[in-house]
């Protein structure tokens, strides 16, 4: 990989005439270009290689050849960056990899939203409590979520401390998913614990028949490293401009620019305009790159973003992640799906069951109801059915930590035992329970 030199202007910088949206304003102007020229001396944090596997299983995935797993935090923060709760983020991912691999008899593309989700596009420019106007809370990235002015400026040093915590975060994936803790018997031996319990009854034929592969495998004398290995790839959400292309390289033998901050890169529903900054930054790097759909999608949006973003019908190059919202999903999706059929070229299609169903609840927490998180799963699968496209994934945020934040599920969660442990500074996540819970469910619907 490449550095340019400090003066030279890089081509992906083309953003920087456009208008970008969700930007903070720094204060202190100076203080912003000697971290990004300092970010631009850093080693990379992914690597072409990877990101061009990744993208070669992203086009699997949409040929229906591979299915993706994506999940992770609405926002990490660097408070919870330790050894523990990534242990048990990337257990819960793996665990329900290991169930829907069993369920769709597929590969399943492990992503996390990981080692870089810690910037957040806001509805509000500040925030008020108590008559007291602040700049609203953008993620670590930004500023600090505590409630004062000298906490709440964004302070440009906190995206030099954002690439430690992410490269931090991934040297411990490597370690994890290279180093025998990754092990498919393993992982499967830990969702033996959770179909135990009472509440999860109704899986346990599902676990045991999974049960009854693995030994077969074993019987059989299977020993490959593929057990006990896995790729676990890392995401974010593309949003800080200035750190995104402060970690875009040239990869040395191609010539191309890879935006080395993570494998897989997304705009959200509010920074996906196809004359807007994001998109623009995206159409120069080669990474594997995602747009979230909400309802008010058109059609014409939706060519437009492959028009921009895939110009040459690459598979795998350009991922839709679709958030409807359970109400809507069956009659907004089926028409986005026809036109993309239509406009011919290969598009991977995952549904995010979360954000189109935030709700407040009575206790006046935002919170998303387990069953209707399901009910956009099913009604993603439903769509494609009818059009005879290819469901390709599924995108939640969940953690591997026994939060209370979503309501429902098995254990019945309820308004109430929102008080006993919500811990999400943004959105409600799945707690592990029922993140294992729904990857059953779906690997159900696989079948
Ligand atoms: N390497 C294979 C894969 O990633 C099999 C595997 C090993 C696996 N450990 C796993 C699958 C843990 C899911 C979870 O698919
Ligand atoms: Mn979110």
């Amino acid at each position: 990989m490449q550095t340019l030199a400090a003066d030279a202007v890089a081509p992906w910088d083309t953003w920087r005439e456009r208008e970008a949206l969700q930007q903070p304003s720094y204060p202190d102007g100076q203080a912003l270009t000697d971290v990004t020229t300092a970010l631009r001396r850093q080693p990379p944090l992914v690597f072409a290689g990877e990101v061009d596997d990744l993208r070669a299983w992203m086009g699997a995935a949409g040929r229906g050849d591979a299915f993706v797993l994506t999940g992770g935090d609405c926002a990490e923060t660097f408070a919870h960056n330790t050894a523990d709760h990534l242990r048990l983020k990337i257990q819960t991912l793996l665990q329900m990899a290991v169930v829907l691999t069993y369920g769709a008899s597929l590969p399943v593309v492990k992503i996390g939203r990981i080692a870089g989700q810690y910037a957040k596009p806001r509805s509000s420019e500040t925030e008020t409590r108590d008559g007291l106007t602040l700049p609203s809370y953008r993620g670590d990235a930004v500023n600090s979520h505590e409630f004062t002015p000298e906490a709440r400026i964004p302070d440009p040093r906190r995206l030099m401390e954002t690439y430690h915590h992410a490269s931090a975060t991934l040297n411990l994936i490597r370690a994890f998913t290279k180093g025998g803790y990754a092990d498919l018997r393993l992982v499967h031996h830990w969702n033996r614990g959770f179909t135990q319990n009472p509440a999860y009854s109704r899986f346990e034929s599902l676990a045991e028949e999974i049960h009854r592969a693995v030994k077969f495998m074993e019987a059989a004398g299977a020993d490959f490293d593929s057990l006990r290995e896995v790729d676990l790839y890392s995401s974010h959400e593309a949003l800080l401009l200035e750190y995104e292309s402060a970690m875009t390289r040239i990869d040395s033998r191609t010539g191309d620019a890879y935006d080395t901050s993570g494998h897989f890169l997304w705009v959200g529903e509010r920074t996906r305009e196809l004359d807007g900054a994001h998109v623009e930054l995206l159409t120069r790097v080669r990474n594997p790159v995602g747009v979230k759909l909400g309802p008010t999608t058109t059609r014409e949006q939706l060519v437009g973003l492959i028009d921009r973003l895939n110009p040459d019908g690459e598979p795998g190059r350009l991922t839709f992640i679709t958030r409807m919202g359970a109400e809507r999903i069956r009659e907004a999706l089926p028409p986005l799906l026809e036109a993309a059929k239509a406009d011919g070229r290969p598009v991977t299609w995952t549904t995010d069951p979360m954000h189109g169903n935030t709700i407040t609840s009575s206790t006046g927490y935002k919170t998303r109801r387990f069953e209707t998180v399901m009910d956009e799963v099913r009604g993603f699968f439903a769509a494609h059915e009818q059009v005879g496209t290819v469901p390709g994934g599924i995108h939640v945020e969940l953690t591997g930590d026994d939060v209370t934040e979503v309501v429902g599920g098995a254990e019945r969660l309820d308004d109430e035992s929102l008080t006993r442990r919500y811990e999400s500074l943004v959105d409600p996540r799945l707690n592990h329970q029922q993140s294992l819970e729904l990857a059953f469910l779906v690997a159900e619907l696989l079948r």
